[in-house]
Formats: structure tokens, sequence, C-alpha cells
């Protein structure tokens, strides 16, 4: 099967009419393919044809199809009783219950019964396509077709191929989810592919920080849509639900032989025992269980002043500093530059206000005799960080009241509704972000996916405001693994060593500045 395959008109045949089967379905459907649909469960494929039917005539109210159209794209869909009937399909995707003896039972089935030259697809979220391939007569004709739920709406596919899968056979998939107006890209089966893997940290960070009594769930949140994601980690888990987002990480750590750059948090087990599940059980981080939803503290947007400074040094740069130094100017104020700066903040009469390089505030105070010291979080580069959004920040144990209160002004007067948490190392979104880019690193370095399918994945997948790799363009290489290598040393496991990877991107960035002085 190594010729090009053109799967642009092939009858597409959908087995398992849930959720998942329904959305391709109807995806397929309106790119005028012949859709037959196959259940195990009597009824369910009318069922699902019913559901399609009600979508697209929900559309066709609204304007955004004709009648007629929403009407013919339903008669594609056929549901069929038995597979028997579905020989002259091109590509059978199977969408049923995440399991691999029941997928593996019924691609041999579906092997034994189609043409030679019918594409196997599996939208399977978990399982390997290696494992899924081991026994069958044809397994380079198996491919991953993952799709996102709601299927219509979500625009990514990981093409997913494993050690037997043909090139031929995942380009194909690849040309035919772009056909399907979706945004493919390719990943090598590998545990939690491409999304499920890089997203991993977005959720361990914030349930490390809670198993160190860092913060409230509701500053973590609030801090993280400062830096521009939709939703915090807690809201988003409550809405996953504990136990499915747990079965992930759980599945993720398992298949990477127990690495701890993996590990499950005691938190989210205890929510799940508890039941606690988010909002499908009422109740989760938050309770929904008065229709209230989330209790979010709001970020109210504040207006105060520049605080009083004889002395003010900007060091280094970065969206903090030039906030400072335009709130400065309009001010009228003067203020002087640091000529070597060795980290980047304000300097306001001998109180430093430094941005995190993932070391706590209680370590540098001591090792730099820097007795009034506090730091601050990572600003977003983009997509967030408008007036008013939160930004964490924390303070040495030597500092006093009043610099802390002066940290808090001097944040607020740069735009921001400061959030003091606990001093962690890397405090809240600098340490997500370094992870998120630290472990797409590891994807990328381990053939999973190249740079641009991991920010096209992780943007268009969990809607994250930027890709690993353009924060990383926008931060700094080095300034990553410094807060990784702290990290590091401060935790003292395998968590946040630093993938060769982003290494080598360091070291070409520490080549080009030194060959540039
Ligand atoms: P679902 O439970 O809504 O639907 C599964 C359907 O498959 C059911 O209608 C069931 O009767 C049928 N089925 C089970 N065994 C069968 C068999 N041997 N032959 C024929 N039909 C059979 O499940 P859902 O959520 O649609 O998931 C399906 C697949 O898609 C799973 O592999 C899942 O991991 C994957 N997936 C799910 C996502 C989600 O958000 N729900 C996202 C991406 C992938």
């Amino acid at each position: 099967m190594s010729d090009a395959l053109n799967l642009q008109d092939a009858p597409i045949l959908v087995i398992g009419a849930g959720i998942m089967g329904a959305g391709i379905a109807q995806v397929a459907a309106q790119s005028g393919h012949r859709v037959m649909l196959f259940d195990a469960r009597k009824g369910a494929g009318a069922q699902a044809k019913d559901k399609v039917a009600t979508t697209l005539q929900g559309l066709a109210a609204k304007g955004r199809m004709t009648s007629e159209a929403a009407r013919e794209t339903v008669a594609r869909v056929v549901p069929v009783a038995s597979l028997a009937e579905v020989r002259e399909a091109g590509v059978a995707i199977e969408a049923i219950v995440e399991n691999l003896e029941v997928k593996r039972s019924l691609l041999r089935e579906l092997e034994a019964g189609m043409d030679e030259r019918c594409v196997l697809a599996s939208n399977t979220s978990s399982i390997s396509i290696t494992a899924l391939a081991n026994g069958l007569a044809h397994p380079g004709r198996l491919v991953g077709m993952h799709f996102f739920n709601p299927v219509p709406l979500m625009k990514l596919v990981e093409v997913v191929s494993g050690l037997h899968t043909d090139p031929a056979v995942a380009h194909a998939i690849f040309d035919l989810a772009k056909r399907w107006g979706k945004v493919p890209v390719h990943a090598r089966s590998t545990p939690g592919f491409i999304v499920n893997r890089i997203a991993r940290p977005f959720y361990a960070e914030t349930l490390a920080l809670l198993n160190e009594r860092a913060g409230e769930p509701s500053v973590i949140d609030a801090c993280m849509r400062g830096a521009g994601f939709r939703m915090g980690p807690c809201e988003l888990m409550d809405l996953i639900g504990h136990d499915t987002n747990f079965a992930v990480t759980q599945s993720v750590y398992d298949a990477n032989f127990g690495d701890k750059r993996y590990s499950p948090s005691l938190v989210q087990r205890e929510l799940v025992e508890g039941g606690w599940l988010g909002r499908k059980s009422g109740r989760g981080f938050y309770r929904y269980d008065a229709g209230s939803g989330p209790e979010i503290a709001s970020a109210d947007v504040s207006t105060a002043a520049l605080p009083s400074a004889t002395r003010i040094v900007l060091h280094g740069d970065g969206v903090a500093v030039e906030r400072w130094a335009s709130a400065l100017s309009a001010a009228g104020r003067g203020f002087e530059r640091a000529s070597r700066p060795t980290w980047c903040g304000l300097e306001a009469d001998g109180g430093q206000l430094r941005l995190t390089d993932g070391r706590p505030a209680a370590l540098i105070a001591v090792r730099e005799n820097a007795r009034e010291l506090a730091l601050f979080d990572l600003p977003a580069a983009t997509g967030g960080g408008a007036q008013g959004t939160a930004l964490a920040w924390t303070a040495s144990a030597t500092a006093s009241v009043e610099w802390q209160q002066k940290t808090a002004a001097w944040l607020a007067a740069a735009g921001w509704t400061p959030q003091r948490v606990v001093d962690t190392p890397g405090l809240v979104v600098a340490r997500t972000i370094a992870m998120l880019i630290n472990e797409a690193c590891d994807a990328v370095l381990q053939g999973v996916c190249d740079p641009e399918a991991a920010d096209a994945a992780m943007k268009l997948g969990v809607n994250y405001p930027q890709g690993p790799f353009e924060w990383l363009a926008n931060w700094d290489a080095c300034e990553v693994v410094r807060v990784l290598d702290h990290l590091d040393n401060h935790y003292r496991g395998e968590r946040y060593r630093v993938s060769l990877d982003l290494r080598r991107r360091a070291w070409e960035q520490e080549g080009r500045s030194t060959r540039s002085r």
C-alpha cells in the first residue's frame, strides 16, 4: 500500500456511534462522503443519525447551511446492522470503547471482512497504535485518527503512526482530515500522543502547588487566566472530571514505566476517592451544587498610584520593566537603568522586586544578602496580561511589611492585580510554562512531533493562548533552563530534569550571544 492513496471520495465506515462516532459521522457526511454507521448496541446508529439531523437542522435554522444541504447531508449517513454490509468502505474509523482487547478483536474482524486496501483508523486517545496493529495481517494500514470533543467544533486531528504504519496511509488520512476542514498534525505513537502528553504539566504543576498549600485554587486559576489561558487548571479539571483527568495522568505515568515527571497527585486522588469529581458531581475544587459555578476571586482592577521612592533602578527588560518605565515616564518620575543587570525587575530605595528565576525568595535573600526581596511571576508576553489580570508574587521572610505593601503597589501600578502566594520556587505561571515548554521539547527530541505540530496541537486541541515553542521564542531558552534547573535543584527528582532538546537550544542561544559580544 505504498502508492499515494486517495481517500477523497471513499465511503466511510464509522464503528461506535457514541459521542465521538456521531461527531465523526457528521463531519464526514458534511464533506460529501457516504457514511455507514455501525454500533454493537441495537438502535445506537439510528440514534446517532437523529442527533446529527438535530444538529444540522439547528445550523440550518441559524442560516449556517441551507435546509436542503442539511437534509442531503443527513441522508448520506446510513446506520448499518452488521459489518457484513460494509465491504465497500475505503476507510473504517473505529470509535468504540477504550479497551485494547475489544479494539483489537474489532480490527481483526474488520480486516477479515474488508478489502485489503481499506484504511483502518482508530480514534483511541490513549492506546498504542503499535499494540493495536500487532496481530493484523496488514498492520501497515492501521493509523491513529485522534479527534477532539466536540468533533464538529474542534479543529485538531492527531494522525498517529505506530511502528508498522505505512507512511502513505498516514499521509492519506492527513489529507482526508484537511479536506474535512480540520488541522491535522502528524504524531508518533507514544503515551498521550501530543496533546495529552504536553498538557500534563498544566494540571500537575497546579496540583503540586496545592499539595504544598502554596495558594488557593481560585488564586492559581486567576493567575493562569492572567497568563492568557481561557480557564485555570482547577476549573478545567473540575470541568473534565477528576476521575477522567486522573485516569489520563495515571495511564501516561504507567505507560512511561513510572517516570516521576508524570506522577499523579495525591490531591487529585483524594478528590476522586471522595467523589468530588467536579461539575458533574456538584463539587470538585469549587462547589457547583447551588448552580453558582466556581467561586473565583474577582480581579479588582486597581487604581494604585506609583509608590514613593527616592531612587528607582530598573534591571533588565521584559513586560513588567517596560510597564514601569512607561508609567514612571508618564508621571514625570526619574529612574535609572542598571548597567549590567543580573536579574529583571525593579529596585526602589534598596528594596528589590525581581522576576522569578525558579529559586525561592528565602534562598536568594540569604545567598545575595537581599533582605528586602520580593518576587513576581512570569507575565504573559501576549494573549493575556491585560489591565487588571492577576499576577502572583511572594516575598522573603526577611522583607519588611512596608516593602511587601510596596511590592503589591508596584505591581498594581503596572496594571496587574497582585495575588500573593507562598514563597514557592517558580511561583505559578513561570514553573507551569517552563514545564510545558520542557515537555514539548522532549516530545520533539523523541520524534513524537515537530515544533510546529506541537504548537498547533496545543492551541487547537486544548485552546492554549500560545504554543510551547511560541512561548519559548517570546521568553528565553537560557531563562527557561535556569528556572527548571532551580526547580530541579529544589525538588531533587526526575520531574524537573531538563530535556536535552531544550538544553541544546539554550546552548545555541548562549553561543549566539557570546559570538555577538
Ligand atoms: P461512547 O461511550 O460515547 O461511545 C462508544 C460507542 O461504541 C457506544 O455506542 C458503544 O455501544 C459502542 N461500542 C462499544 N463496543 C463496541 C464494539 N465492539 N463494536 C461496535 N460498537 C461498540 O464513547 P466515546 O466518548 O465516543 O469514545 C469512543 C472512543 O473515542 C474511545 O476510544 C475514546 O477513548 C475516544 N475518544 C474520546 C474522546 C471524548 O472526549 N469522549 C476524545 C477523543 C477520543
